[in-house]
């Protein structure tokens, strides 16, 4: 913390070696380190600022996912940081507590850049969410659990993936860059946040045991109180947060079962979508002596509706069959909608195509209003940043832009595919 008040951090981005296989050294890319980048975490109310330097021999930018920001902070493919250069955007921290994370956003390079390792995670805390009593202990009862999927060669070298229709999907699993991870912990109840990073592969997480999926947070917040699921299913860009019990020296795996909705398809659909494709993403071992944890409350946080009957602008985004939305490929210099600081707005998303896309919103939280005329499930009835869009399917989204009005930077919405996004499904709107 500086002398105004101000919470700083550095993140440099880097070019390294990283052994995924014991002496294996892999090329890849890092903030700070060889790989991934340090969690970032600060409170509700605070300031921040982020001091980011690129030694990458390329430019690239850092996005902020899901933090609501001043545009010319976000990140976008607007704000690049030349090899050599230095960025440092500020903004005050005003949104509920959550799992957000961090990300280049080169426009036609996102892919590669995460894919070599570029990502992190941004935790938001805040009073609501500590007067709860959740497990809070970062790396202790509160784990990060980035998951990725990646290639690798028969020794063990992480090597670029085969594109399908969804992108490139690897063969394997890496949970905060690990292969075949395992976290061992001592409490009796954890809180798993996890963040799908990976560039196009969908999961359906599941506990092995048959248990149900405790689910508390999704992308912007904390729900009105836990969902008990079959299972979770997330989208490249998004988060959920879980807790879970466990007895002393159980273990239990966590896995990614075939996402029902995409293993439906039509079969080169579903296989190049990855939605046929298992996992074991991460086994937690329980200590034989484990610390009591208290029953988290039954109601969690208040996630205020917001009114239909407020909504002063409609718009419509059909995403297409050649990587467009509403009939165009992004371009940088063209700003595709304006919207009003402060007002109310319900977008309406079609997937028009037979594929699986999604849909990520720059700056703003949303709510999920209906699934093709339906309210959603419990899983999607929170703060959203990012959708997963089916195909053939109609999603009304309700939204609001505060506080941060500039005709002249846009913010970006986009499918979170990155290949599909590198391909220009991406599209611009200022606020002002
Ligand atoms: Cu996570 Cu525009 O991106
Ligand atoms: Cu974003
Ligand atoms: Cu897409």
């Amino acid at each position: 913390v500086d002398a105004d008040g101000t919470r700083v951090f550095s993140l440099e981005a880097r070019a390294g070696t990283t052994e995924f296989a014991p002496g294996v050294a892999s090329e890849t890319w890092g903030f700070d380190g060889s790989y991934l980048g340090p969690t970032l975490v600060a409170d509700r109310g605070e300031r921040v600022r982020v001091d980011v330097a690129n030694a990458l021999d390329e430019s690239t930018t850092v996005h902020w996912h899901g933090m609501h920001l001043p545009p010319e902070m976000d990140g976008g493919p607007h704000q690049m940081v030349e090899p050599g250069g230095t960025w440092s955007p500020e903004w005050a921290i005003d949104q509920p507590a959550t799992t957000l994370w961090y990300h280049p956003h080169p426009h036609g390079e996102t892919e590669s850049h995460v894919a070599r390792g570029l990502a992190g995670m941004f935790l938001l805390h805040d009073e609501a969410e500590r007067a709860l009593g959740l497990p809070s202990e970062y790396g202790v009862d509160d784990l990060p659990v980035i998951v990725q999927d990646a290639g690798f060669s028969a020794d063990g070298r992480k090597e670029d993936t085969q594109r399908g229709y969804a992108g490139g999907l690897g063969d394997e699993l890496l949970v905060n860059g690990t292969r075949g991870p395992f976290v061992e912990v001592s409490d009796e109840l954890v809180r798993l946040r996890l963040l799908n990073a990976s560039t196009a592969r969908s999961y359906a997480f599941a506990w092995g045991d048959g248990r149900p999926v405790e689910l508390i947070g999704t992308d912007g917040g904390l729900l009105e109180a836990s969902a008990s699921l079959d299972h979770v299913r997330l989208s490249p860009g998004e988060r959920a947060e879980v807790l879970l019990r466990v007895a002393p020296g159980e273990r239990v795996v966590l896995q990614s079962r075939m996402t029902p909705e995409i293993a439906a398809l039509d079969g080169p659909v579903a296989v190049m979508n990855g939605g046929t494709d298992e996992f074991d993403v991460l086994e937690v071992r329980a200590a034989e002596q484990l610390d009591p944890s208290p029953a988290p409350p039954a109601t969690l946080v208040d996630v205020p509706d917001l009114d239909p009957s407020e909504v002063a602008a409609d718009r419509r985004f059909v995403l297409g069959d050649s990587f467009e939305i509403n009939g165009h490929a992004m371009e940088m210099g063209r700003i595709d909608e304006t919207v009003t600081v402060g007002t109310l707005e319900r977008w309406t998303v079609v997937n028009d195509t037979s594929l699986p896309h999604s849909f990520h919103v720059h700056d703003v939280q949303f709510r999920i209003a209906s699934i093709d005329g339906q309210a959603p499930p419990p899983e999607l009835a929170g703060w959203k940043d990012t959708i997963f869009a089916d195909p053939e399917t109609e999603y009304e989204l309700l939204m609001r832009f505060e506080d941060y009005a500039d005709p002249d930077t846009p913010y970006m919405y986009h499918c979170h595919l990155l290949w599909h996004e590198d391909q220009g499904m991406m599209g611009q709107f200022a606020v002002v």
